[in-house]
């Protein structure tokens, strides 16, 4: 069994010529399937059954066409980046210099790897679907949503998922059967807006049809963004750059946060805003070009004569995607910053939010779409004017309202509470790294509280089910 496992690894790594780091990756993922892992973690945690009662989870075996084969073929699409290096440290991507102890250059695509990863140590694990709480399904669906999205299957974008639904069918089909889906959850790592194209657009326009597709109403989608009106998808956090391996790393990194100087009022770490068309991003960077003229100077170099800025605004360029791959860009200006504005940008979220809220930057949001009605899990919904502002975009597009004064009229010591309050919120929003120390592991980080969520949603579809 092994041995064959080995073969086929390698003779897949000769084919496509994968590195060194992804060939391990993929060997370990396997290995876990064959309960190493299983065994040393479940030691390790010493999870009891009363701890993991209504926890269980089950992972469904799927062939690896479903998964690690979609690996492979990481270089290969025409229309989009080669995602090769992101996929080292079991998709955290590569530490950003070799000293470096919780920071790598993380793509939120692989959020699909970096969740199998880990569950694969998740306490309250069984063999037996017929005990499972939920089941847990390890398909790469965005990865796999790339040849539809950017290549020869774009015509038959409304197939996407179809393969997986026939085999969850014929492949022991009393684990679906036994709640019809509801049990069953997946991550799709790209905004719920790239899957939800209706089934009947001919042609297509953009995205596939996975979400749409009635044979998955049941199954619950985890996506870093949800529509508008979600349906079977929640929204979890797109993973930052920092996943620190044990509690005294993430203690001392908000340390840090806590003590930063920050010198700008506000800082805006992005890119767009240079069509001619009103929108919020346009106003932001002419808001901020103009910043030095046209702000309330008054309100402001009260500001500055007691030394607490030496700047208003701070633009990062992060057009092109320069910045993506790259943390030390940004989250050294957004440690020096108080304000990080998230305006809405191809789609209203933003990976921008959470690294902001891991600077203790505090998030300014221009719609409600942006995070208060999609991160419910991670950021609950009642403490928003704890830990964020609210200006409404159009009141800043179309009437001329300014950010600078909204934000300078917010009294000193509500700024610092407010403060505190993103602090708080940081290791939630964190995914700590795999194999992390135990010590850190009690407390909860965003993969725990989306499991927790997911299993929580999962107990009530299936209490609505009996009720009939
Ligand atoms: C990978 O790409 C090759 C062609 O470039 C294709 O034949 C193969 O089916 C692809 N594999 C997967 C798993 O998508
Ligand atoms: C998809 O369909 C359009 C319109 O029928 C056609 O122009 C295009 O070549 C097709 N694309 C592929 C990759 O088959
Ligand atoms: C989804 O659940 C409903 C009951 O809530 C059931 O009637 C339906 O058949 C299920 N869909 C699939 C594809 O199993
Ligand atoms: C920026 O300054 C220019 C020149 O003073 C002015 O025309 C423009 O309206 C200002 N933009 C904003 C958004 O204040
Ligand atoms: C400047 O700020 C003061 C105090 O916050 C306010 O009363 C005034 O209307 C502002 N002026 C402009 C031009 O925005």
């Amino acid at each position: 069994m092994r041995l064959s496992i080995f073969q086929h690894l390698v003779s897949m790594a000769y084919k496509t010529q994968i590195t060194t780091t992804h060939f391990f990756l993929l060997l370990i993922i396997n290995s876990a399937s064959s309960q190493q892992i299983l065994n040393t973690e479940s030691t390790s945690n010493q999870a009891t059954t009363a701890e993991c009662n209504n926890r269980w989870i089950h992972i469904r075996n799927l062939p690896s066409r479903f998964n690690l084969d979609l690996l492979t073929n990481c270089s290969e699409y025409p229309l989009f980046d080669d995602f090769c290096p992101y996929l080292a440290n079991h998709g955290l991507g590569q530490k950003t210099h070799i000293k470096s102890r919780s920071w790598y250059r993380t793509d939120p695509l692989l959020l699909e790897l970096i969740f199998h990863r880990r569950i694969l140590e998740y306490p309250c694990l069984t063999n037996d679907p017929n005990v499972a709480n939920a089941v847990f399904l390890p398909y790469y669906a965005a990865i796999d949503s790339l040849r539809y999205l950017y290549g020869p299957d774009v015509n038959s974008s409304f197939q996407h998922g179809m393969e997986l639904f026939e085999f969850l069918q014929y492949d022991e089909p009393g684990i679906w059967e036994r709640h019809v889906g509801h049990d069953h959850f997946l991550v799709m790592a790209r905004p719920a807006w790239d899957f939800s194209q209706p089934l009947d657009n001919d042609p297509p326009i953009w995205g596939t049809s996975f979400l749409e597709l009635p044979e998955f109403y049941n199954v619950t989608a985890l996506v870093p963004e949800g529509r508008a009106w979600p349906w079977q998808e929640h929204a979890v956090p797109y993973p930052t750059s920092f996943h620190p391996s044990n509690l005294a790393c993430l203690e001392a990194w908000i340390q840090r946060v806590k003590t930063s100087r920050r010198t700008a009022l506000m800082l805006f770490a992005g890119g767009g805003g240079i069509s001619a068309t009103p929108n919020i991003r346009r106003s932001i960077r002419t808001e901020c070009e103009n910043s030095s003229i046209n702000s309330n100077s008054s309100s402001f170099d009260v500001l500055k004569s007691n030394g607490i800025y030496s700047k208003t605004c701070h633009t990062v360029d992060c057009s092109n995607g320069i910045c993506e791959h790259d943390p030390i860009r940004y989250m050294r200006p957004m440690l020096q910053a108080t304000f990080c504005l998230q305006p809405p940008g191809d789609t209203p979220s933003r990976r921008s939010t959470f690294d902001a809220i891991t600077a203790g930057c505090i998030p300014v949001f221009f719609e409600e779409l942006s995070a208060k009605m999609q991160y419910g899990w991670h950021l609950p919904e009642e403490k928003y004017a704890e830990f964020s502002v609210f200006i409404p975009k159009e009141e800043v597009v179309f009437k001329g309202l300014k950010i600078l004064d909204v934000l300078m009229g917010i009294p000193r010591r509500e700024v610092t509470r407010m403060r505190q309050s993103v602090l708080e919120l940081i290791p939630r929003v964190t995914y700590r790294r795999h194999g992390s120390s135990l010590g850190l592991r009690t407390t909860k980080d965003a993969f725990d509280m989306a499991i927790d969520g997911t299993l929580q949603r999962i107990k009530d579809k299936i209490a609505n089910l009996i009720e009939g």
